[in-house]
């Protein structure tokens, strides 16, 4: 599949998933979005990118630590994102906070635009995170930092009822084609941001328990996020048997008095500017 394509087809997924995507009472982006503010130390006054800003679970911590004295700016590539936060940011009241439609691939703004550039569980969706990275780098002044999170591990169970959903897409159906993860793990992630002229100071993991009262809200998280990519694959005769197979998967995460609960490893790396060292593209 073509970069491109890959593209169109991941923002087409969250376009249709905006309405509902992290609103289904499940406690998983909003504590993350959190711990990535904290983490990229957001002061009061800084001047924030979002990229990928989704419905806000960065970009509101983020507007709450700048303050009125900062700026923070969204960019989602999915017009319903960009929207809906936009209705979400006015009925705050949040004048200091603007959300666009934009590219995260490739952020078009002039260098040492930002204190801070923040990217939510966005950055393995895009087409090449490498540049994508080296571009971010570039948005940043001397003393700007970047933050970014990425998946650690995820639940054994979930893993296992994953499969067993995806045990029902057609054998003819598209299949995600294996490539390296620029972020498997600490060392993979140091490389990339090496590689964009970055320096890391930090790599954190981070743990979040959900709570799903039974199988069918767990559906329904899924199709109000990215995996909704697979679950539009199951012909529509085949959805209740992927169901039930996911169910049993499931059995491992029951909590006592019912309801299922998963807990997922996510990573935050912060990195720097390399002292020195000028991006020969940032004069350009
Ligand atoms: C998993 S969500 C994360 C959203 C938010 N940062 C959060 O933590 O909840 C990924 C978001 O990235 C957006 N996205 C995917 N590819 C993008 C691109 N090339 N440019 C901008 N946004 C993109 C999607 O539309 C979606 O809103």
């Amino acid at each position: 599949m073509s970069s491109g394509r890959r593209s169109n087809t991941t923002v087409e997924v969250f376009e249709q998933a905006a309405s509902s995507y992290d609103r289904t009472g499940v406690s998983f982006f909003g504590p993350l979005g959190v711990d990535l503010v904290r983490c990229a130390s957001v002061r009061p006054g800084d001047r924030v990118l979002d990229v990928g800003c989704g419905r806000g679970a960065v970009l509101f911590p983020a507007a709450e630590a700048t303050g009125p004295t900062g700026r923070v700016t969204g960019i989602d590539l999915a017009p319903a994102m960009v929207a809906l936060t936009t209705e979400d940011v006015t009925r705050a009241g949040l004048a200091h906070v603007d959300v666009r439609v934009g590219d995260a691939q490739q952020p078009d703004f002039p260098p040492g635009s930002f204190d801070r550039v923040l990217a939510g569980l966005v950055v393995f969706l895009l087409p090449d995170p490498g540049q994508a990275i080296r571009a971010y780098g570039r948005l940043l002044r001397p003393s700007g930092r970047l933050a970014i999170s990425t998946f650690a591990a995820q639940d054994p169970a979930f893993v296992a009822a994953m499969d067993a959903l995806a045990a029902h897409l057609p054998a003819d159906g598209p299949r995600p084609a294996p490539s390296a993860d620029p972020f498997a793990d600490d060392k993979a992630i140091t490389a990339t941001m090496t590689a964009a002229r970055l320096a890391v100071t930090a790599i954190t993991q981070h743990h979040v328990e959900s709570r799903f009262r039974d199988v069918d809200h767990w559906m329904t998280w899924l199709w109000s996020h990215g995996a909704r990519a697979l679950l539009r694959h199951i012909p529509a005769d085949r959805l209740d048997a992927a169901t039930t197979d996911a169910a049993r998967a499931l059995e491992p995460a029951r909590v006592p008095g019912g309801g299922l609960a998963l807990t997922t490893a996510i990573r935050v790396t912060v990195a720097v500017r390399t002292p020195g060292a000028a991006d020969p593209e940032e004069s350009s």
